[in-house]
Order: structure tokens, then C-alpha cells, then sequence
């Protein structure tokens, strides 16, 4: 036998033998289910059973609603690689989960990488115990009532630009993609209110604020995306691979920025009610004592905050525009409301009712974080069955599968904020309407992302006829990169000044 043919020999035994070893390694857990006796969907060697939503086909929120539609039962186990997680679909566990036995379930199954990604580490959404609880009571009193509401009046300048310049925007073009205006409008928004400046998006079309919100959640960046989506299915891969979690030439400008900001106002003392003043005292009682923690307060609003109440608004002016009559009675409780308190307001906003319902029906429609997850950290039995949830396992809940459920919400592909109304909604069971999460570690923002879209609705509807037009898409389509629910093409709209 020549020397060469030995070696191929050799080589080619190697490979099968390497390749029996990965295989017999990433299989290991595949009967995890089975042995549980829980329903599971089979997993590919490798793959797992959701890798259409790793190799970025579908949209991370389609796949877990198609997991929630394969079964009735109260749960369903499936594999992220070689992984067992389960997906939890009865409102009565997941009410357990989220709430009565919370410390259970108290972190998420995405990376906190201290190691690699400095700020995010300190986000919230990111956090573990015990320094999320740390941080999270800490933060909590910036989302309270009375601070929003001062916080409203820079919104409303926001509100008033947006509508300036939609005005001059029609005179040239009527066709307007209104999903990029609402993300100029809460960019605006949270730059204002968190950084306390003013981002100019509808001044300056590359502004670097507007550039930043569009670049930390660009799902068109399949970096990006692969990146975010390794963070929450595949943590061990994103720390191998030393991934960060955002986008770390954005968090260094913000990071910048942010620093700029605190020392000049620091030399000027002047007291604005943002969250710049309320970090500041934070830092002054030593509440923080890491600089990059106090940076990843405002960060978190920009991730957090820029992307869902955009999408939210966006989707709310496209079923309004697909449906007149529900935008003429909008329009008419707006000018009600705005008449009997001086503007379209922070009190106003609270007068509007349908406006609340139609936020909660698009919201229900379009839960543009489409599923929640929370990480099992220790042996936790499902109360009423044998079931042994194991310490380490990824718990998720399909909020668009809930959502789309017809013993829940009858005809779902239909758009009826009736379903909202004081009546009905009482009737709707609890825990399946899930658009901001729940329990002690549900969105600390929703508020602040209610008012905000309330206030950004409340100005377009009232100055601007919402048409649909030839560009509009009949039924929107979700971005398959996307970790949130956004529209594959964008929203295109014609706007008429009233
Ligand atoms: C319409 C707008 C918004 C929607 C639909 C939304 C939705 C959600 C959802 C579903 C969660 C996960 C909750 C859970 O796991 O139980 C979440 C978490 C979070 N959201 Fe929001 N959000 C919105 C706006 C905002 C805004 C404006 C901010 C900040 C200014 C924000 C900050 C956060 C933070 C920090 C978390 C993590 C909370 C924690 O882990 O303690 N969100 N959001």
C-alpha cells in the first residue's frame, strides 16, 4: 500500500469517526421529551426542531406560533440544536410560570455576556438575578405616572414637528412610508426624553440618532439578526463565537454621546425631568456606581423603546387606513377630547377610549414581541401533572400563537378593536392577551410606549386623511430575519391634509 492512499484511508476514517461522535454528542438529549412523556415536535440531527428560524426562513415569532398550532395539549417540547425547551400554551401554567412561581422563571434564557459586550450586559432585558432586581427597582420610579406625564409635554413638541413636516412632505409626494416617520417620531421622542436633546430626524434625514435606531435593530443586516437571534435560542454559541449583543459601533457612539450629555448638565444644572436628571441623582446617591451601567439605562430605552412603538404605530396606520370608518370615529373622539382639554395632550389621550381600544386591537393583531421567554433555574414540577421542568430549560410562550387563537379571539385575521370595548373585554381570559408580557418582569415601558403612540396616533389622525394607496400591501408580511414583528416591505401610505 503507496504512503498517499494510507493517509486518504486514514483521513476518511477519522471524519466518519468524528462525525459518529458529533452525532451520538448532538443527539444525546433527543428522546429528553419522550422519557417525560410530553408531545414533542422530532428534531434533525444538528438542526434541532426550529431551524427554519435559525437559518433566518421564517420570522423567530411564525415559528413559535406554528409550534403553538401543532397541538392541543397544555405544552409541547421541541430542540434548539440539541437543546429541550418547551412551549407553554395553557393560560393557567403560563400565568404560574410568569407570575405565581416566578422564582422559578426569574431570568431569560439570552446571554448576559460581561465578558464581550460591556453595556449590554447592564440592560435590563438582558440582566440576571440578583442584579436585575437591583436595577429594575431602581429604574422603576422613571416609568411612574406623574414623571411620564411631564415627559409628555416633549413628546407633544415631537408630535407638532412630525405633523410640520408630514405637511410638507405631501406637497411633493403624497406616497409616505409612514413605519420610517413613526421611527423619526419616537427616536425624536426618546432622544428628548432620555438623552435631552433633540435628535433632528425630521430636520436632517441622516441624523445620528435616527441612523443609530435604525442600525442597532437593522433585521435587514443578517449579521445583525444572527446576532440577536444566536443571544436568545443559541447563548452558549453567541459567548463561543464572543458575539455582542447590539451593534458595538452603536453603543460606543451612544455611550459618547451620553457621557457629553451628563457632563454638561451637570455644568449647567439645568433640570429638565428627564431620565439624564433622574440618572444623575442615581449616580450622585451612588444608586450606580458603574459608568456603563448608567449608559445602559438609556441605551435600554433606545433598544427597547425605538423599534416596538414604531412597529406599533406603523400597524396601527395601516389597519386604520384599510378601514375609514374606524378612522372617522377616531378622528371625532380625538377632536372631542382635544376641545374639552386644550390640545391633543397627556389628559386628552386618556379621554380617548376608542383610541385605547384600537391600540390593544393592533397590539393583539401585531404583538411586535411575538413571544416570550423565561430560563428554568431550578427543578420546577407543572403543577396537576408528573411533569419535572429541568433547571437550565428554556420556557417559551408563543404570544402570536395566543393571539391568533380562535377559542380566544374568534376570527383573528380580522382587525375589531370591538373586542376591546368596555363589555367584551372583560370577557377575554386572562393570560392570553400578552402584548407587554407579565409578572414581575413584564415591560417596564409599556406606559411610556402607550403615551407616546397614543400622543404620535392622536396628531396624525387629527391633521391627515390615512389612505391606503397602489404600493400598500394587502396583508402585511413579516420580515423572516426579524426577532420583533416587522413589515418585510415596509408600510407605504397616502396621507391628505384635512
Ligand atoms: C408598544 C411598545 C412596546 C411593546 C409592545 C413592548 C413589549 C415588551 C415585551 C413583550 C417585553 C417582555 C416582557 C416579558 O418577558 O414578560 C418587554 C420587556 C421590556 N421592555 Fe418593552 N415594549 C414596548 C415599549 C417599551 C419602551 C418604550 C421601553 C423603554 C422605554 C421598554 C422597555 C422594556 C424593558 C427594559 C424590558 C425588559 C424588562 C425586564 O426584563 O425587567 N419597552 N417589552
Amino acid at each position: 500500500m503507496d504512503i498517499p492512499y494510507y493517509f486518504l484511508q486514514m483521513g476518511i476514517c477519522l471524519l466518519i469517526m468524528i462525525f459518529i461522535f458529533l452525532y451520538i454528542y448532538f443527539t444525546r438529549n433527543f428522546n429528553h421529551w419522550k422519557n417525560k412523556n410530553v408531545s414533542y415536535i422530532k428534531p434533525f440531527p444538528f438542526l434541532g426542531s426550529i431551524y427554519n428560524g435559525i437559518l433566518m426562513r421564517h420570522c423567530m415569532g411564525e415559528i413559535f406560533s406554528d409550534i403553538y398550532f401543532k397541538t392541543v395539549r397544555p405544552f409541547i417540547g421541541f430542540f434548539v440544536l440539541d437543546k429541550p425547551c418547551l412551549l407553554l400554551r395553557n393560560p393557567q401554567i403560563i400565568k404560574r410560570i410568569l407570575i405565581n412561581d416566578f422564582q422559578y422563571f426569574y431570568d431569560r434564557n439570552i446571554l448576559n455576556n460581561k465578558r464581550d459586550d460591556p453595556i449590554a450586559t447592564h440592560v435590563l432585558f438582558i440582566l440576571k438575578n440578583p442584579e436585575w432586581k437591583e436595577v429594575r427597582s431602581k429604574i422603576t420610579p422613571i416609568f411612574t405616572s406623574s414623571k411620564i406625564k411631564v415627559m409628555s409635554k416633549l413628546m407633544e413638541n415631537v408630535a407638532e414637528e412630525m405633523v410640520h413636516y408630514l405637511n410638507k412632505k405631501i406637497q411633493h409626494n403624497a406616497i409616505i412610508e409612514i413605519k420610517d416617520i413613526c421611527l423619526k417620531f419616537i427616536v425624536d421622542v426618546i432622544s428628548t426624553t432620555a438623552f435631552g436633546v433633540n435628535a433632528y430626524s425630521f430636520k436632517n434625514e441622516n441624523s445620528e440618532f435616527n441612523t443609530i435606531a435604525k442600525t442597532l435593530l437593522d433585521w435587514d443586516n443578517i449579521l445583525n439578526s444572527f446576532r440577536i437571534r444566536c443571544y436568545i435560542l443559541t447563548p452558549k454559541i453567541a459567548k463561543l463565537f464572543k458575539m455582542c449583543f447590539l451593534n458595538p459601533y452603536c453603543t460606543r457612539v451612544l455611550k459618547k454621546r451620553f457621557l457629553e450629555i451628563m457632563d454638561s448638565r451637570t455644568i449647567s444644572k439645568i433640570n429638565r425631568n428627564d431620565l439624564i436628571d433622574i440618572l444623575l441623582r442615581m449616580k450622585e446617591n451612588k444608586q450606580f456606581t458603574d459608568e456603563d451601567a448608567v449608559v445602559a439605562q438609556a441605551v435600554t430605552f433606545f433598544v427597547a423603546g425605538s423599534e416596538t412603538t414604531s412597529s406599533t404605530m406603523g400597524f396601527a396606520l395601516y389597519e386604520i387606513a384599510h378601514h375609514p370608518d374606524i378612522q372617522r370615529r377616531l378622528r371625532t373622539e380625538i377632536g372631542n377630547a382635544a376641545q374639552q382639554h386644550e390640545g391633543i395632550n397627556f389628559d386628552s389621550v386618556r379621554e380617548m377610549p376608542y383610541l385605547d381600544m384600537c391600540v390593544k386591537e393592533v397590539l393583539r393583531k401585531y404583538p411586535v414581541i411575538p413571544f416570550l421567554e423565561r430560563k428554568c433555574n431550578n427543578n420546577y414540577k407543572i403543577p396537576e401533572t408528573d411533569v419535572v421542568i429541568e433547571r437550565g430549560t428554556p420556557v417559551f410562550i408563543s404570544v402570536l400563537g395566543l393571539h391568533y387563537d380562535p377559542q380566544y379571539f374568534p376570527n383573528p385575521e380580522v382587525f375589531d378593536p370591538e373586542r376591546f370595548s368596555k363589555n367584551n373585554e372583560d370577557q377575554i381570559e386572562k393570560f392570553v392577551y400578552l402584548p407587554f408580557g407579565d409578572g414581575p418582569r413584564n415591560c417596564i415601558g409599556a406606559r411610556f410606549g402607550i403615551v407616546s403612540a397614543k400622543l404620535g396616533l392622536a396628531y396624525i389622525i387629527s391633521n391627515f386623511i390615512v389612505d391606503i394607496c397602489e404600493d400598500t400591501q394587502d396583508k402585511i408580511k413579516f420580515n423572516p430575519n426579524g426577532l420583533v414583528l416587522s413589515s418585510i416591505k415596509g408600510i407605504s401610505l397616502k396621507l391628505r391634509k384635512i
